[in-house]
């Protein structure tokens, strides 16, 4: 059954809970549409007008209370059933486990990035350990897409400027794929991403080879932000209350508002008390509270959420995550010589082939072939030479210098692939020379 709907294996706890709702809604209605057709075919024939017949008189028939009975009845408990199944599945699937492991996924045309509790990021690729439940917290920075992945059977909307989340349950060990499942623009259809599931030990030791993450988890940058926004002004801690409602306090709690009306204080709802704050107000507080809607990026406010979160309670976690952030650093150094074959691997994993062509066609970039050593003329005038320092900078930061004829879309990559990441596509790019 695992194949029955050609979507690949059961990789997932959630895949056999779908496959099994779908397998029984597609069994319940066949057997309802064979029998009504069925007798629908019979009763043509059986009561056909027979050549030579006399014509008679239909029976006049008032209704039956037991036949009404029964077809209202029938399929009132089908469609109800359905409507059980399928809400215990989705319960189920939609619930977080306990101590899920918080991932910011945002949705970009035509990438997906990943930002881990521990304050590193990644592009299009995202690791885990086999068994730890994982809580996706989605959003976009553009337009509509969706995160999808078919060997979970889970499909979920990212939006701009709303979060929306998705339970993961990797229990099985291997590599899967992650789809763009909502028409974003020309290169949608290759907008993917791998989810890569590790059995624990071999993701210990991938995580303890991989070098240093970032110098602070994702909290520990969100309590800077909490300390340099001024939020301490009008909101304590814990303890006696300033202004505001205390920080500390319950994650998911619900929270009464000035309306009469009550919310969940979820990840949705913190952003946006964050960026509109006047939306809901906690009842018995003013309503004086200023949005930072211009002053936070949206990553700041994914941080300022994590670090929320690890005042209520998960204490345990995070004393856990400073103590590897110790062996981390010292393996930062280490560099390796760039190597044109992993800057095409790199290319391709990051999404650059979707955009960038290596056969001297257009997509929505300049295509690569040739493109090392060329002149390139500039938007607004001005021209450079194609050089390794152009191309780094294209990368990290490529609203600089956009090319002339090509629109302004590229996302930055600064900060987000490693120095020798770079260095190494900047060596595949040189191979492409015509
Ligand atoms: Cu993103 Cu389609």
């Amino acid at each position: 059954m695992a194949n029955a709907y050609a979507l690949g294996e059961a990789a997932s706890r959630t895949t056999g809970q779908v496959d099994a709702l779908f397998l029984f809604i597609t069994v319940v209605s066949l057997f309802f549409f064979l029998l009504v057709e069925g007798l629908l075919i019979y009763f043509a024939i059986r009561y056909r007008k027979r050549k030579g017949a006399e014509p008679s008189e239909t029976p006049d028939i008032r209704g039956s209370l037991f036949l009404e009975t029964v077809w209202i009845l029938i399929p009132t408990i089908v469609v109800a059933s359905f409507f059980y199944y399928g809400y215990m599945v989705f319960r189920d699937i939609r619930t977080p486990p306990p101590g899920a492991t918080d991932i910011h996924v945002v949705g970009r045309q035509w990438l997906f990035e990943f930002r881990y509790p521990d304050g590193s990021s990644s592009i299009n690729e995202l690791r885990v350990p086999a068994g730890g439940p994982l809580k996706l917290i989605l959003s976009s920075d553009d337009v509509i897409h969706s995160f999808y992945i078919p060997a979970y059977r889970l499909k979920q909307d990212m939006v701009p400027g709303q979060y929306t989340t998705l339970y993961l349950h990797p229990d099985k060990a291997g590599t899967y794929y992650i789809l763009c499942a909502e028409y974003c623009g020309v290169a949608h259809s290759t907008m993917r991403a791998k989810l890569i599931v590790m059995e624990p030990d071999a993701y210990a030791a991938w995580r303890e080879k991989k070098k240093a993450p970032a110098a602070l988890s994702l909290a520990e940058q969100g309590k800077g932000l909490v300390e340099k926004s001024g939020c301490l002004g009008c909101h304590a801690l814990e303890g006696k209350e300033k202004i505001g409602p205390n920080l500390g306090q319950d994650f998911g709690r619900k929270v009464l508002l000035e309306d009469g009306t009550s919310v969940t204080a979820n990840e949705e709802y913190l952003r946006e008390s964050i960026l509109d704050p006047k939306a809901k107000v906690v009842k018995g507080y003013p309503a004086v509270m200023p949005t930072f809607k211009e002053s936070l990026s949206p990553d700041d406010v994914g941080a300022i959420i994590a670090y929320l979160k690890s005042l209520s309670g998960d204490k345990e976690k995070d004393g856990k995550k400073e103590g590897e952030k110790g062996v981390g650093k010292e393996e930062r150094e280490g560099k390796e010589a760039p190597s044109a074959q992993k800057g095409k691997e790199l290319a391709e994993t990051l999404g650059c082939l979707g955009c960038h062509s290596v056969d001297g066609s257009v997509r929505v970039g300049p295509s690569f072939e040739g493109l090392f050593g060329r002149q390139v003329e500039f938007e607004g005038g001005g021209k450079a030479t194609a050089d390794e320092a152009y191309l780094r900078e294209s990368i990290n930061l490529p609203r600089a210098k956009v090319v002339k004829g090509f629109p302004d879309v590229m996302p930055e990559f600064k900060g987000k692939i490693s120095e020798e990441d770079l260095s190494a596509i900047i060596a595949y790019l040189k191979t492409l020379k015509q």
